[in-house]
């Protein structure tokens, strides 16, 4: 029988594309998402790109928050693990509303985490981000770095890995990975599902993506008086990593739950490579053919000046390394945006 895996936040950004990731792996996948920074066209379309085994995906419009049913899905069927994306995700918003970044994100997963134990369902694995990291004074980022958070969204992360910690410190019949995510770019490269962030994108690419297709002027770099290594002193140096990857990182992790030996562990998702905006941005430019517009500004309030992975643990005990780079991750989100520059509203997508 296929291994049946529930995903929360399955119609997201990374979400969809670890579900297809899983669907062709032979997985059965079970998405609860609400939907509320996501679509349903995404979910068609995994289903569509997944083929013969679109079929093994189950979708159900439900906030973790919503007990009863969540327990009603754990009650009708079992699951062999659970793969924990669902979250608020922006940073500054979750400055102005912390409480709603809290009840979302921390009420979300306890509901979650108790409804998984009452049902005897004890593997997980959940979305952290290298956000846990905090301002780093040293890089790379290591697994065992200090860490700590700067921001509402950082410290929800960071109290949900402690929770994690402290449930398998009560009891070791849970199996869990904490997966620090770097900076998740690109698409998958078929242009049919990516990245689309409602209102005014936080993160860079979507942004410059946005540039490219006309829906926005220019590309404001906060930052100009930075030691970067290019030494134009702009931006920062981020690990960006090609979404198709950090997919291919969950069904690593998922594997890794089967071993005896697996507690509460954690491991980053990067490549170990820094990139600057303006590295970035010349990708970019040379994928798409468009030329993005940029306005200098100062720093962005919290942006740390370079942060990047240690990828060892993860190659070493997932066996997994990240095959793409900035070039492959560039040419997949133009393919993405320009084939569906309103996102999944465009109307093409609608279908
Ligand atoms: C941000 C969050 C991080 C979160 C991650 C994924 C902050 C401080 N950090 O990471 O907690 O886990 O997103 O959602 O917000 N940039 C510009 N112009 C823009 C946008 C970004 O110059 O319009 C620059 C930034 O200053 C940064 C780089 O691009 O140097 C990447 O920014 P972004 O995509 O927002 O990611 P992070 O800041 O690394």
């Amino acid at each position: 029988m296929s291994p049946r895996i529930l995903v929360t936040g399955g119609a997201g950004y990374i979400g969809s594309h670890t579900v297809l990731q899983l669907l062709q792996g032979g997985y059965k996948a079970v998405v609860v998402d609400n939907l509320d920074n996501s679509s349903e066209v995404a979910i068609k379309r995994v289903r569509e790109l997944a083929d013969k085994n679109g079929p093994n995906l189950t979708f159900h419009k439900i906030d973790l928050r919503d007990k009863p049913a969540l327990e009603k899905i754990f009650a009708s069927e079992k699951f062999d693990a659970v793969i924990h994306f669902a979250g608020l995700k922006a940073v500054g918003e979750s400055v102005q509303k912390p409480l709603m970044y809290y009840d979302n994100n921390l009420i979300g997963t306890i509901t979650l985490l108790e409804v998984m134990a009452a049902h005897g369902c004890k593997k997980l694995v959940f979305s952290s981000s290298a956000t846990v990291y905090g301002l780093p004074k040293v890089v790379p980022c290591t697994e065992e770095s200090l860490i700590s958070a700067v921001n509402p969204y950082g410290r929800t992360k960071l109290f949900i890995e402690e929770m994690c910690r402290d449930i398998y410190r009560s009891d070791s019949t849970w199996k869990i990975i904490l997966l620090r995510y770097f900076n998740p770019v690109g698409a998958h490269p078929s242009g049919y599902i990516g990245e689309d962030p409602r209102g005014i994108p936080n993160n860079l690419m979507p942004f410059v993506q946005q540039v490219a297709v006309g829906r926005r002027p220019a590309l404001t770099v906060y930052g100009t008086d930075y030691k970067t290594k290019d030494g134009t002193g702009v931006g920062r140096e981020r690990d960006y990593i090609h979404v198709v990857d950090l997919s291919d990182g969950h069904t690593a992790a998922l594997e890794k739950l089967s071993d005896a030996s697996v507690g509460c562990e954690v491991y980053n998702l990067g490549t170990g490579k820094g990139t600057s905006v303006l590295e970035m941005v010349a990708a970019f430019e040379k994928a798409s053919g468009k030329k993005i517009p940029l306005v200098m500004a100062g720093r962005r309030p919290g942006d740390s000046e370079i942060v990047y992975a240690s990828t060892e643990k993860a190659e070493r005990e997932l066996k997994w390394k990240a095959k793409y780079g900035i070039d492959e991750m560039c040419r997949d989100q133009w393919n993405w945006a320009s084939k569906n520059p309103y996102g999944y509203e465009s109307p093409d997508s609608k279908k």
